[in-house]
């Protein structure tokens, strides 16, 4: 693999003709020097094409060649995106692909509260969002997606590295100017792009930096013990007041969701009454 080290903090990674002063495909250097000016990362890598993000930054933990702070694995496409379980991530050219690696001490964050990092994630990408859709609210499907319009917008995987030195790598793939509008029936109805909702392109970087921006925020708030779940759930949970079936520890809860608790569990009303659920995935929701 080639790497350049540039004086931004930029890596391009495997490229023969590495760009001095030309826009990427993508990412300028200017614009990654914004990344690392506007937000909480400090060195960004940066791939034309990547199998999955969430793999180099786990890689990049095992070689431990991180630079100790909060490394940007950025990719304009992945050949084997990644999602929970079995899933797999596909996202066209003008989608926004990346991953963060987080050294485990990093702003206070105990192993405990690393599984709520991904609803984390949700709560940052879902206002981030809704800076660029006026009058719309970006909704978390607990545990790990985004909804706009009732369609997924956002899938995020968040992984981590055992050991005395744990790193989390918080994945994140959102529909931003690939467009569904076109796409077949099927993914038309289940996705959405931040494109078909604000009816214009929208700067890739503009919203990356507004996700850093809340992700930060709210990952200091979990570590340091202030954040308002409550104040967030009542206005993002997707789930709330719907039937939900819940795949969880080999069997199948069903139940009426009210809402998340200040764990980051999944409340469902079920026949045996309330019961909190802080794994599994959504088999169903209606
Ligand atoms: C899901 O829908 O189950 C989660 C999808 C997560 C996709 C993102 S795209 C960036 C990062 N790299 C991956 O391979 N996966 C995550």
């Amino acid at each position: 693999m080639v790497v350049f080290a540039l004086p931004s903090s930029l890596r391009y990674a495997e490229m023969a003709n590495p760009p001095s002063h030309q826009p990427l495909q993508g990412l300028s250097p200017r614009e990654v020097d914004r990344i690392v000016a506007e937000s909480f990362v400090e060195q960004v890598e940066y791939h034309a094409e990547l199998d999955s993000t969430n793999s180099r930054a786990l890689q990049i933990a095992h070689e431990e060649t991180s630079c100790g702070g909060v490394t940007l694995v950025f990719a304009e496409s992945q050949t084997a995106g990644r999602g929970r379980g079995e899933n797999r991530w596909w996202s066209g050219p003008g989608a926004l692909t990346f991953s963060l690696l987080l050294p485990g001490e990093h702003l206070s964050l105990s192993t405990g509260e690393w599984p709520t990092t991904s609803l984390i994630a949700g709560l940052a990408v879902g206002e981030a969002i809704g800076q660029f859709v006026s009058g719309e609210t970006a909704m978390v499907k607990w545990p790990n997606d985004v909804y706009l319009r009732g369609r997924k917008v956002c899938g995020i995987l968040v992984e981590a590295t055992s050991g005395a030195r744990g790193m989390l790598a918080i994945g994140i793939g959102v529909n931003v100017n690939n467009s569904l509008a076109e796409a077949p029936d099927e993914l038309a109805s289940s996705a959405i792009a931040v494109c078909d909702v604000a009816r214009c392109e929208v700067s890739r970087v503009d919203l990356l930096i507004a996700i850093l921006q809340r992700l930060e925020k709210y990952l200091r708030e979990l570590g340091s013990g202030d954040i308002r779940w409550q104040e967030h759930w009542r206005k993002r949970c997707l789930l709330t007041g719907r039937a939900v079936q819940l795949d969880a520890h080999g069997g199948r809860l069903v139940g009426i969701c009210r809402g998340i608790d200040g764990d980051g569990a999944l409340v469902l009303e079920t026949e045996a009454g309330l019961t909190r659920c802080l794994s599994g995935v959504i088999a169903h929701f209606e």
